[in-house]
C-alpha cells in the first residue's frame, strides 16, 4: 500500500515556518512580528552576514556522539540556543508566553521573559521549574523599575537581561500604518496601567515607549540597578568594543551582541560582524551571546566559532508559536539543535569546545 501523504505540510526551512505562520496570523500581528526599523536594512544585514562565511571542516574525527551542552550564567543548558525576549506573545497564539516558556524547558534551554509580556512574569515563572531570565526595560518611574526587579527575584528568575538599545523606539513603518495596538482583552500584563497601549494615531507601542521608558538611563545608573538585587546582569544590545569593555568595568556578567533584530537603528551593523571584536576584547571577563538573523544550526555554529557562548533566536520562535503553540516551538528548537549537531559532525567538532575561530574564513 502506498503511504498516505501527510496532511501537515513539512516545515523544512525557516521560510516554510514563516509562510505557515503568516497564513494564520492577522495582518497587524504578522507585520508587528516581522518588522524591522525604517527600510529594514539592519534586519536584512543580520541575516546576510551569516552567508558570508565558509567553514573549513576537519575529517576523520570521531563524531559518532555529539554534545551540544554548555552553561549560561553557570546554569547547564542542553543546547546553545536560547529564546530571545519578545513582547506580546499571545498575539501569536493563545498559549503565548506560557507555551514558549514550556517549550524551552522541554528541550532543556532558557526562556527570557520580556517586560512587555502578555502574561505576568509570575505566571511565566510558575509555568515550569526551569531556569529563566527576565528582560528589563528601565522605566522613568524608578520605583516601578525597582518593583519589576524585586518581583523577578521573588518569582525565581536567575538573572536580568537589561535591554540597552531602546532608549526610544525605532520607527516601524508597518506598525505606524496599521495603528498597531494590542487587541481588546490582551494586555502588557506586567505593567500597572496599560492605558498608554490603547490604540492611538500611529503605533501605540511607540507612544508608550516614548512616554514611559527612561531615555536618560546611562552607565552611571548601572550601580543603582545592580544594588537592587544580587541577580546577575546581562546587557542586551551592545555592538561596540568600547561599550563591551565598559560593561566589563561595571562588573556586568554577560553581554548580548544585538541590534534588536534590526528593529531599532536601521544603520546598525550586522551583529555577526560586531561579535568577533567584542569576544576578543572581553575574553573570559564576561559571557558573550549574540542574536539577530540566526535561522539554522549552521548559523549557530558560525556564531559560536566567532566567539559567542550561545545564541538567542527571535522571530522563528514566534512563527512556530503561531502554529501549534508549545509543541511547534519545541519542534523548531529541536530541529535547530539537530541541524547544529549535523553541522558539528560534518565539521569534525564533537563538542562545542572543539569549535574554533580559525575554522571560518570570509567567502572570497
Ligand atoms: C516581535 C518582537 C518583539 C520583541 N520584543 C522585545 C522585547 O520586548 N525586549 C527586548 O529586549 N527585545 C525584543 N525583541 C528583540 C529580540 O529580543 C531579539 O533581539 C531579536 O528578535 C533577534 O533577532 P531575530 O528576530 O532576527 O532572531 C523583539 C523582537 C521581535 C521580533
Amino acid at each position: 500500500m502506498p503511504k498516505k501523504p501527510s496532511t501537515k505540510a513539512k516545515l523544512l526551512s525557516p521560510r516554510d515556518w514563516e509562510r505557515a505562520a503568516r497564513a494564520k496570523l492577522s495582518r497587524v500581528a504578522y507585520d508587528y512580528f516581522r518588522s524591522g526599523a525604517d527600510a529594514e536594512r539592519a534586519m536584512k544585514r543580520n541575516v546576510r552576514a551569516y552567508q558570508r562565511w565558509v567553514v573549513w571542516y576537519r575529517v576523520l574525527v570521531d563524531v559518532a556522539t555529539r554534545d551540544l551542552g554548555t552553561t549560561v550564567l553557570g546554569h547547564p543548558v542542553a543546547m546553545p540556543i536560547l529564546i530571545a525576549p519578545m513582547a506580546y506573545q499571545k498575539l501569536a497564539h493563545p498559549e503565548g508566553e506560557l507555551g514558549a516558556a514550556r517549550a524551552a524547558a522541554a528541550v532543556g534551554t532558557i526562556y527570557i521573559a520580556s517586560t512587555l509580556a502578555t502574561t505576568t512574569l509570575e505566571d511565566i515563572a510558575a509555568a515550569t521549574p526551569a531556569v529563566k531570565l527576565f528582560q528589563l526595560y528601565v522605566h522613568k518611574d524608578r520605583e516601578f523599575t525597582r518593583e519589576l526587579i524585586l518581583r523577578a527575584k521573588q518569582a525565581g528568575y536567575s538573572g536580568l537581561v537589561v535591554t540597552v538599545d531602546a532608549p526610544v523606539l525605532g520607527r516601524r513603518l508597518r506598525d505606524e500604518r496599521n495603528g498597531f495596538a494590542l487587541p481588546p482583552g490582551m494586555t502588557a500584563a506586567n505593567l500597572a496601567s496599560d492605558s498608554a497601549l490603547a490604540a492611538t494615531e500611529g503605533s501605540a507601542l511607540a507612544s508608550y515607549v516614548d512616554d514611559r521608558h527612561d531615555a536618560s538611563f546611562s552607565w552611571k545608573d548601572l550601580e543603582w540597578l545592580r544594588s537592587l538585587s544580587e541577580l546577575p546582569v546581562v546587557l542586551k544590545g551592545i555592538v561596540r568594543v568600547d561599550d563591551a569593555r565598559r560593561a566589563v568595568g561595571h562588573g556586568i556578567d554577560g553581554i548580548i551582541v544585538s541590534n534588536h533584530g534590526g528593529r531599532q537603528l536601521d544603520a546598525a551593523p550586522a551583529t555577526l560582524d560586531a561579535l568577533p571584536g567584542i569576544a576578543r576584547a572581553v575574553g573570559d571577563d564576561c559571557e558573550v551571546y549574540v542574536d539577530g538573523g540566526i535561522r539554522s544550526g549552521s548559523d549557530v555554529f558560525k556564531a559560536l566559532a566567532l566567539g559567542a557562548r550561545a545564541v538567542l533566536v527571535g522571530r522563528p520562535v514566534l512563527w512556530a508559536l503561531a502554529l501549534e503553540g508549545e509543541a511547534s516551538v519545541a519542534e523548531l528548537l529541536r530541529g535547530m539543535a539537530e541541524d547544529l549537531s549535523r553541522t558539528m559532525a560534518l565539521v569534525g567538532t564533537p563538542t562545542l569546545a572543539d569549535i574554533r575561530r580559525d575554522m571560518l574564513t570570509p567567502e572570497s
